[in-house]
């Protein structure tokens, strides 16, 4: 029998992800050993609080010191599990330098310095891995790294953040309060640190960056993606979705026009029940992509909690540690800047929901507000709210965004509309 390589990783972070990583790297040691010829060690693992007890973590690996981690001539690879943008920054790049691949989950630091550092990894000659960075536990960084490298992919659009999502199927299907959604999803360890990173879009911006960078292989960064949050959906939008046939998600949309110019955009969104993203439930991801060979593809799974992402990085662990025996790394290549397209350029159906008084010709003028500005009326729901004002629900056809926001505010300035409510993106059939 052959001799077990031994490969020693140095852990940065120990918290929901970073102990379930010990914990499962730990338990499979043995069959992976079996299945590759490497007998994987935990050498090290960084935290703040060496008191603290870690799951399937000997405390005697624990220290405070993440830079001697790194610096340490003995382990041959870095897992990166505790977040943060600048010193975490430093220690990748310290990382490279010193030889050794990273396998990080930390979409924040890639959308901010992604280009960056997949360069230096380059120059380095070593492996950047960050599967579990995009909805978290599916498979799909890798295939658009590797089986997805000769498509020409025109769209990609995801439900790629789990806290959100959980929030609203909690709030679609059991009528729960948005902050006992939110307390749940924490309490499930799915909520990043701070979670208005999640209810606000920001965590789900990121990843947009990254898929789009990774798409097109062009730099998208975290300033260029267009982000509105969950906060102001309502209980009353989400059963007006319901009746009108769309349920209400958190979508991040990455597409590229015919010049190549690419648009990236986090924002609630009505899909249609019919569309295979609306029976994403409860915590799990998806990310539904479009291109010329493929057609469409959809990948699945759990997109956020400690076992779904470690499973990941394990994977991601056991592929950098082959490649440091073959003396070999995977690079995305040249990421020049991306064009990208204004949030005013982009074009969607829309829903719109308007106060107005019940009288005659209300109607008339505020279907001239949408005529002058070239905005098509695909269909109208009016409702009694009082006895002489009504609740109008509109949906439209694809508009241009400013030419939307122009009829916005021409309806604003009628005096028979009363008050403009929820304005929603909409995803057509
Ligand atoms: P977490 O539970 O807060 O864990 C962070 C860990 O890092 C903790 O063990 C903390 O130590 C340690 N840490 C933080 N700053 C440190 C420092 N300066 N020096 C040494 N140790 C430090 O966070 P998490 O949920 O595991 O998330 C970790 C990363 O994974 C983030 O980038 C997150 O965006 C990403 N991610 C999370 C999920 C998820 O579902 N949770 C999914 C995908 C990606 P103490 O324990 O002593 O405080
Ligand atoms: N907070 C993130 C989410 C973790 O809820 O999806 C996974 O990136």
């Amino acid at each position: 029998m052959n001799a077990e390589r031994i490969v020693r990783l140095g852990v940065l972070g120990c918290g929901t992800v970073g102990s379930s990583f010990c914990e499962l790297i730990t338990e499979q040691a043995d069959e992976i050993a079996r299945r590759t010829g490497m007998r994987i060690e935990i050498a090290a693992v960084s935290v703040r609080d060496t008191a603290k007890p870690r799951r399937g973590v000997d405390a005697g690996l624990l220290t405070t010191d993440s830079a001697s981690i790194v610096a340490d001539p003995t382990i041959d690879v870095i897992i990166e599990t505790m977040g943060g943008v600048d010193h975490t920054k430093e220690l990748v790049l310290t990382a490279f330098a010193s030889g050794k691949p990273v396998v990080t989950a930390n979409k924040e630091l890639l959308a901010l310095h992604g280009p960056e550092l997949f360069e230096a990894a380059a120059s380095a000659g070593v492996d950047l891995a960050l599967e579990a960075s995009v909805a978290a536990g599916l498979p799909f960084i890798r295939a658009l790294r590797e089986s997805l490298t000769g498509e020409d992919v025109s769209r990609a659009m995801g439900i790629v953040n789990g806290t959100t999502n959980y929030i609203l199927s909690q709030m679609t299907e059991n009528g729960a309060s948005y902050d006992d959604a939110l307390a749940e999803a924490q309490r499930l360890g799915f909520a990043e640190a701070d979670p208005t990173a999640d209810v606000g879009g920001f965590d789900a911006g990121s990843k947009a960056a990254i898929i789009a960078t990774l798409a097109f292989r062009r730099a998208v960064r975290a300033g260029d993606v267009f982000i509105e949050g969950i906060e102001s959906i309502t209980a009353e939008d989400i059963s007006n979705a319901k009746r009108l046939g769309y349920v209400i998600k958190l979508l991040a949309v990455v597409e590229r026009d015919d010049a190549g110019s690419i648009a990236a955009r986090v924002h609630p969104t009505m899909v249609p029940t019919e569309h295979p993203l609306a029976s994403v439930r409860d915590s799990f991801n998806a990310v539904y992509v479009e291109g010329t060979g493929i057609d469409q593809i959809m990948f699945y799974g759990r997109g956020a909690g400690g076992h779904p992402t470690a499973a990941m990085m394990v994977g991601d662990a056991i592929d950098v540690a082959a490649n440091v025996g073959l003396g070999c790394h995977r690079g995305v290549g040249p990421l020049p800047d991306a064009t990208i397209i204004p949030i005013d350029d982009i074009t969607s159906a829309f829903y719109i929901s308007v106060d107005a008084l019940d009288q005659p010709g209300v109607l008339a003028d505020i279907a001239g507000a949408f005529g002058s500005r070239g905005v098509s009326i695909r269909s109208m729901e009016q409702e009694g709210i009082t006895d002489d004002a009504a609740r109008l629900v509109f949906i439209t056809h694809e508009a241009v965004e400013s030419d939307l926001r122009a009829t916005l505010i021409e309806l604003a300035d009628l005096a028979s509309v009363k008050n403009i409510g929820q304005v929603l993106r909409v995803v057509c059939d």
